[in-house]
């Protein structure tokens, strides 16, 4: 029973008021020191989370050296510790010393008990939000490829793929919505790869006009249609011994389609106007977040090219699907743009926390990082809240969902929050929800949720 009573260690030698504090603290495992000395023997051996520290304290109990003293030598010896000063000397100066030198707050006797309750309850608290974005941080360390941030593990098993298939001259096609890290993949793809020296070239389909792709793709010599006032290159043959990336593949109109095919089997190109077919070495990656087979079956999208360039096929699961990555990017972005924008956000409160491994992130990834780095600059004090997220589900959202799809929805969000929350163990998840581990594991079949 004690193990889950956290330690609180009080440094009080007046010993009436070290009775008076264990009356008032029952909640938590006590531990007193009468002197600096054992202050510090307490910290080095129960490492308390909190600690309350009168600053007189023998040899010196009507000044404050001693008790600047300890509170230096905890700092020194666990920094993380919150500790709460309290002086009879109700001095502003010495509130201000000791918060300069890194106590988490002061209070002046005499002691409210209720006070100081609160005031050590929240410090607790703010230590165990303080572990648990730390613990976040550190794991970001171990990255599954360059770049690429996850713990989930449909995402690893993405990377470890595209590990394996790297050093092949495979065709692959990455399959995913919008901002689940495609073009990130696909990078890390080619620089893992044996041509990581030769260039990388990528070349967004959808966003080029029809009329421009084709030049955009094989180039044209000068003079091949009005406006082609010199030769320039396409992006094929600039990727020359290197990855050549088509985004958005599905998009590409039927009529380039055919030659694009041509380029695929026989790994040659002319340019536009060109009489030369010139030869092309490049491994190609595609990308698209559209349902191929949907646009093959209603001829939108030739079966043959999409063989040439699907090898093999990699599905990215959308951002809510991966258990756990939404609060780990989240963690990792906030650290970037704490450095890029010179700010100091600390983390994120248990609130901001919840939505965001609840929120369906429809957007993905760059949506998730576009909202914090919103919240990074909206943040009023040191922490984001759920509020500066402003992660509100939009009206018409709410509406074209039936009554089964929401509460579908909503059982999907809870469980995998669980599971978040309890780092995907299945029988604490169970017990979060108030259900059996039978169902719990009937409901993750149901939803197809990896655990
Ligand atoms: N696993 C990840 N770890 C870290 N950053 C990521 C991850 N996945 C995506 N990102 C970042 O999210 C953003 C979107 O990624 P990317 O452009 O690769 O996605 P995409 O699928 O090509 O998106 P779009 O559909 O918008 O083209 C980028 O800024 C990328 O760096
Ligand atoms: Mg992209």
């Amino acid at each position: 029973m004690s193990k889950s009573r956290p330690t609180l260690l009080i440094v009080e030698d007046d010993t009436g008021l070290q009775r008076q504090l264990k009356w008032s603290f029952e909640d938590y495992e006590l531990l007193f020191a009468k002197t600096r000395k054992q202050a510090l023997a307490h910290v080095r051996s129960h490492e308390p989370k909190v600690v309350t520290l009168d600053l007189g304290l023998p040899p010196d109990p009507d000044g404050t050296s001693e008790g600047f003293a300890a509170l230096e030598e905890i700092l020194k010896l666990a920094p993380e510790t919150k500790i709460i000063v309290a002086s009879g000397h109700g001095e502003r100066s010495s509130a201000l010393k000791a918060i300069a030198m890194g106590a988490y707050d002061f209070y002046q006797k005499p002691i409210n008990a209720d006070e100081l309750a609160l005031i050590i309850q929240r410090a607790f608290h703010l230590y165990d939000i303080e572990t648990e974005n730390r613990l976040l941080a550190n794991s970001l360390a171990r990255s599954p490829l360059e770049g690429i941030i996850t713990s989930a593990d449909n995402m690893v098993k993405v990377c470890q793929m595209v590990e394996r298939v790297a050093p092949t001259d495979a065709s692959v096609m990455l399959l995913g919505g919008s901002g689940t890290g495609k073009e990130l993949l696909a990078k890390a793809l080619h620089g893992l790869s044996a041509r990581k020296d030769k260039p990388f070239v990528a070349i967004n389909c959808a966003a080029i006009p029809e009329t421009l792709l084709e030049s955009e793709l094989f180039g044209h010599e000068k003079g091949a249609f009005t406006g082609a006032i010199s030769q320039t290159i396409g992006k094929i043959e600039s990727a020359q011994g290197g990855t050549f990336f088509l985004d958005e593949v599905g998009d590409i109109p039927l009529a380039l389609q055919v030659k694009l095919l041509r380029f695929l089997q026989e790994r040659v190109i002319e340019r536009i106007g060109g009489r030369k077919e010139i030869p092309v070495d490049v491994r190609i990656v595609s990308a698209t977040h559209q349902n191929l087979e949907k646009l093959i079956a209603s001829g939108i999208f030739r079966e043959d090219i999409y063989y040439r360039l699907a090898e093999i096929t990699i599905s990215i699961p959308p951002l809510s699907e991966r258990t756990g990555d939404a609060a780990l990017l989240a963690h990792s972005f906030l650290n970037r743009f704490n450095e890029e924008g010179r700010k100091s956000v600390k983390g994120f409160t248990p609130d901001a926390l919840t939505a965001i491994s609840s929120y369906p992130w429809p957007g993905n990834v760059r949506q998730l990082e576009n909202k914090i780095k919103r919240a990074v600059i909206m943040a009023e004090n040191n922490w984001v809240s759920a509020a500066d997220l402003d992660l509100a589900v939009k009206d018409e959202e709410k509406l074209v969902l039936n009554l089964k799809q929401v509460r579908e929805e909503a059982d999907k969000r809870a469980i995998r929050m669980a599971l978040a929350q309890t780092e995907g163990n299945v029988s604490q998840s169970a017990k979060l929800l108030g259900v059996s581990r039978p169902t719990f594991y009937d409901l993750i079949k149901q939803y197809d949720i990896k655990v």
